[in-house]
């Protein structure tokens, strides 16, 4: 992505936020802002109740505060689905005492939280990318209502019929509007006063309000080989098409972002909604070339439920 281009991508954002930087960017020509990530839309309060946000907060050895924040689906009263890279590093799943999750508002400011009893990454993260794990909370919150998980079934039935037609999906999160790298956004906002500027920042970077995007499917042996073509190897790096799903924007440029990962995808199946991806990596966000690449539920339904069960069961023994 050029220098020119973010700069457009953060004038368009700007005149639709509500014009915080003024008059000074009125007239900019900032187009219809479709390059964004989560291209538009906020979420309305209840549209989407199992997304939670998943908060991660540590003091590290030189005793700096560090908060980490992921999104996540509550897919039963007490176990949130989320991505086990937002749960480990290096193989050492994160202490449940540093985690958090916020549940019941589309605000960030609004969100009530809960207490995380256990953190589960998948076993095979890093040794194959299963980018997947569970959070098992320390109280089930029965106001909300779970989404299903993908059974295989579910994703035979998207994939039938029609074959020009791929399956269309939503995402959803907290995550940046835009991937603008390493650019310190303050400081090319100054000129707007310091004020304004972080609030450009913030705006972009964690914005307050949950928002969505409609995605379409991206053949995932395209995409793997889009991946291994660019370089992109190991685990983490590479699509695996059993294991993996890929998606891009249904209109225009669109995807999750940093902060989206651990995240829903999901279909609409039948009437109901039906969680089909865990929001995983990309290259950049909403990339020109480079669709977002998900975790595959369905291909981790049992280990999703064998783990839930087992989790359940060992509580029930240690109570004996
Ligand atoms: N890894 C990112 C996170 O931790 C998610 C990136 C998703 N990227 C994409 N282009 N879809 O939040």
């Amino acid at each position: 992505m050029t220098g020119r281009s973010i700069a457009y991508q953060l004038l368009a954002l700007l005149s639709l936020s509500g014009g915080l930087a003024g008059p000074a960017l009125a007239g900019a020509g900032a187009g219809d802002g479709s390059e964004m990530i989560v291209n538009g839309v906020v979420v309305d309060e209840g549209q989407i109740p199992w997304q939670v946000l998943v908060t991660r907060t540590w003091t590290t050895d030189k005793g700096e505060t560090w908060i980490g924040t992921c999104g996540g689906s509550l897919i039963a009263p007490q176990w949130v689905l989320t991505a086990a890279h937002c749960l480990e590093e290096e193989g050492v799943a994160n202490k449940a005492a540093e985690m958090e999750v916020g549940y019941g508002s589309v605000h960030r400011n609004k969100l009530k939280t809960v207490k995380v009893e256990q953190v589960i990454p998948h076993a095979d993260y890093e040794s194959k990318g299963s980018d997947i794990g569970l959070i098992k909370l320390k109280q089930p919150i029965g106001i909300l209502k779970p989404i299903e998980i993908a059974a295989p079934e579910i994703d035979a039935t998207l994939h039938a019929g029609n074959s020009n037609a791929a399956p269309t999906y939503t995402v959803s999160g907290w995550g940046r509007l835009l991937d603008v790298g390493g650019m310190d956004l303050e400081s090319q906002f100054q000129q707007f006063g310091a004020q304004a500027a972080q609030q450009i920042a913030e705006a972009i970077y964690s914005p307050e309000q949950l928002r969505k995007v409609d995605l379409v499917e991206f053949d995932v042996k395209d995409c793997s080989e889009l991946y291994q073509k660019a370089g992109y190897s190991g685990p983490t790096g590479t699509v695996d098409v059993e294991r993996n799903i890929c998606a891009e924007g249904k209109t225009g440029r669109a995807d999750s972002c940093q902060g989206d990962s651990g995240g829903p995808l999901v279909a609409k199946v039948q009437g109901r909604y039906v969680q089909i991806g865990v929001v995983s990596w990309g290259h950049s966000c909403a990339d020109e070339v480079f669709p977002g690449v998900y975790t595959k539920v369905s291909s981790y339904t049992d280990w999703i439920n064998d783990t839930m069960h087992a989790t359940a069961a060992s509580d029930a023994s240690a109570k004996q």
